[in-house]
């Protein structure tokens, strides 16, 4: 986000385009899934474009027994085979050291901050250290504690230390809490990224660019003209090899107090006084707290469950849920959330958001739809109408990213005819393909100390507070008739009959 930030006043930003400044990068959690499909090659999409500095060195740490020469292998392994043999390579290979360890044990901590000393002399990284939880969270608060008896989370006037902090943060309300406790009793809050990848993606960025870089659209954003507001985020995978985890979690944890939340505050915050890290969060934060709580009768009729069972996808037949590996065969566990929400402010009293979010859906597709009201006067209402349009504004964040606006136009022809067109944008038609795994721009925000992309303790906490009745209500009354929908589809019927209760449907996404 740095192409025209600053950071929050603790610390001092450099301007994109320059190379971060010195500092080591500690992966804890070196040898998992997350290191090799996503912090590699982020890593080396900014080793690519020049944004790492000279003075980088990278410590895996995981309790893998790896040599530095094993670690550097599998890092090569990570990157596409077109790195293979490029001076970027090597720059980067010279710069990745290993140590194992057992994150519950002193001693990895104490080995740790002695090859930190030797690397802050031997590639002069001033002592500047970014830890990256890249773990299991139940070691988040352990390793945390840790880096404090280590010595290790000290930063002054010479040297910053900085914490990132993967999800799920918390699994509700209390563990979020708690967890806030825990690492800030070692940390200040200025060293804690806690990391959303959904703030990584472009489109998602674009959402502030869109709105507060256009003076068209913020004018009618607003209950005056929007009818209602559509978030979908629509997965065709299932749970893969995360079966275990997920089958604790369920999908309404795992998406809704944090990828969904980030598309809601974005969409519907306020202009922000400035691009500050904290004038931003302030004002996602102000929406979640200003989102109408559920009570247990609006958990009742404003939320929907589902988990899905066998079907077809892709042509192919594949399993229910409660065949997953490492889900439990009568799993009560959810792979669909619908919700409606309100926000209770002058801007979207009376707009309601409703979101959905599954597995093993008919199609990736992730969009928020913004529904115009109809018009006051309908002057063609005696025109045959193609296709019943009212103006939708889409903002497409995967697999296709771009925006689209539909409105009505005259077909042509000598008869008085109406239909619904559109006007698009897509990025990669306009821009290029994009290459990017989303962590680039949050590896590097952490390097130059630009928090505008994490989240903030509050609002990690606000998030979990929307979902926290909705869990309790869960928990009490277990659902009846899981599966209640078959993969490949848009999910369980009651979805729908929630937007009918309102005299409304869910868009249709085309293939
Ligand atoms: C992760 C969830 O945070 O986000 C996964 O734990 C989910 O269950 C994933 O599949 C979705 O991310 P993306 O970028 O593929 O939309």
């Amino acid at each position: 986000m740095a192409a025209t930030s600053r950071a929050n006043q603790e610390s001092d930003v450099e301007y994109a385009g320059k190379a971060a400044g010195p500092c080591v990068l500690v992966l804890f959690g070196a040898a998992g899934d997350l290191t090799k499909r996503k912090l590699i090659p982020a890593l080396f999409n900014l080793v690519r474009a020049k944004l790492l500095p000279e003075s980088l060195a990278v410590m895996g740490v995981s309790v893998d027994d790896l040599s530095v020469e094993d670690f550097r292998n599998q890092v090569s392994e990570f990157l596409p085979a077109a790195a293979g043999g490029t001076e970027d390579l090597q720059w980067f290979r010279q710069r990745l050291f290993y140590e194992r360890g057992d994150f519950a044990d002193p001693n990895t901590f104490s080995k740790l901050q002695e090859r930190l000393g030797k690397l802050d002399l031997e590639y002069h990284s001033e002592g500047n250290y970014l830890f990256y939880m890249a773990t299991a969270p139940r070691f988040f608060g352990q390793i945390v504690q840790q880096l404090g008896k280590a010595g290790l989370a000290v930063q002054d006037k010479r040297c910053w230390r900085r914490v990132v902090i993967e999800k799920p943060f918390g699994h509700d309300l209390e563990s979020a809490k708690a967890l806030n406790r825990e690492i800030k009793s070692v940390l200040q809050e200025n060293q804690i990224y806690r990391i959303d990848h959904y703030l990584g993606k472009e489109t998602v960025q674009n959402i502030m660019v869109f709105r507060f870089d256009n003076a068209i659209f913020e004018p009618i954003w607003n209950r005056r003209y929007i009818d209602h507001v559509q978030i979908t985020n629509a997965e065709t995978v299932g749970v893969e090899r995360r079966g275990g985890y997920f089958d604790t979690a369920g999908t309404l944890r795992d998406m809704v107090p944090n990828h969904v939340m980030q598309l809601l505050t974005l969409t519907a915050m306020e202009s922000p006084v400035s691009f500050q890290a904290d004038a931003v969060r302030n004002e996602q934060a102000k929406v979640l707290h200003s989102l109408l709580h559920l009570n247990s009768e609006d958990v009742l009729q404003r939320s929907v469950r589902g988990q899905y069972g066998e079907g077809m996808l892709g042509g192919e037949r594949v399993p229910g849920y409660r065949s997953e590996s490492g889900v439990a065969p009568e799993s009560r566990t959810e792979t669909f959330v619908a919700m409606k929400l309100n926000i209770d402010n002058w801007r979207w009293a009376g707009v309601p958001f409703y979101l959905r979010t599954g597995k093993r859906l008919a199609q990736r597709h992730t969009e928020i739809a913004i529904q115009f009201k109809r018009m006051p006067f309908e002057l063609f209402r005696n025109a045959p109408f193609h296709k019943l349009h009212t103006n939708t504004l889409v903002i497409q964040i995967q697999p296709v990213e771009g925006i689209s606006l539909s409105f009505g136009a005259k077909i042509p022809g000598p008869l008085l005819r109406v239909g619904s067109v559109d006007m698009s944008f897509e990025y990669s038609k306009y821009f290029g393909a994009d290459a990017y795994t989303g962590y680039e721009v949050l590896l590097y925000d952490c390097m130059i100390g630009d928090a505008t992309l994490f989240q903030r303790a509050d609002m990690v906490e606000a998030g979990w507070s929307v979902v926290d009745p909705v869990l309790d209500v869960w928990r009490a009354l277990p659902p009846r008739k899981f599966p209640n929908y078959a993969s490949g589809t848009w999910g369980p019927a009651e979805a729908d009959q929630l937007m009918e209760l309102d005299d409304r449907q869910w868009r249709k996404i085309e293939p």
